[in-house]
C-alpha cells in the first residue's frame, strides 16, 4: 500500500541575508519515493534554486532563465559547499563557496575541476514541479 504524500513547506533561515529577502528562505520536505509534486515553478526563483529534504539529503531545485528546471544534491563535489546557494547561469551553476562550475544536467563539474554531485529527474507539469526521489 503506498504511503500518503506528505509535503511540508517551512521557512529556514539562509546565512546570506541577502538570499532570505529574494525569497529563497523556503524549503519543501518530501518523505516517499517517487515522483513527488514539490512546488509551483514560480516558487523557485529565476537563475536560483529552492532546497527539497528528502531521504538522500537535501536536493537542490534549480530553475535557469529559459525556465527549465534541473535537481542536484546540494552538496557540492569539491568541498560540499551548498550549490543552491550559487548562481545559476545557462544550464550550471556556480558553487558560492570557491565558484566551481557544475554541470545541472549531470552534476558533473566542469574540466578541470573533476567531481560529481548526484542528479535526480525532475519536470514541470501544469506549473507544477515534480521531483523523483
Ligand atoms: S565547495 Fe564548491 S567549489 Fe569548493
Amino acid at each position: 500500500m503506498d504511503q500518503p504524500l506528505r509535503v511540508t513547506v517551512t521557512a529556514e533561515t539562509n546565512p546570506a541575508a541577502y538570499l532570505k529577502e529574494e525569497g529563497f528562505s523556503q524549503m519543501a520536505e518530501v518523505n516517499v519515493s517517487g515522483w513527488q509534486q514539490v512546488c509551483a515553478l514560480d516558487a523557485i526563483p529565476e537563475l536560483g534554486a529552492r532546497v527539497v529534504k528528502s531521504a538522500h539529503g537535501n536536493i537542490a531545485v534549480f530553475r535557469n532563465a529559459e525556465n527549465e528546471v534541473f535537481a542536484l544534491l546540494d552538496k557540492c563535489p569539491h568541498k560540499g559547499g551548498p550549490l543552491s546557494q550559487g548562481i545559476v547561469f545557462g544550464r550550471k551553476v556556480a558553487c558560492p563557496l570557491h565558484g566551481w562550475n557544475i554541470g545541472l544536467d549531470d552534476g558533473n563539474a566542469v574540466a578541470p575541476d573533476v567531481g560529481c554531485a548526484r542528479s535526480f529527474q525532475v519536470k514541470v507539469d501544469s506549473g507544477q514541479v515534480w521531483l523523483e526521489v
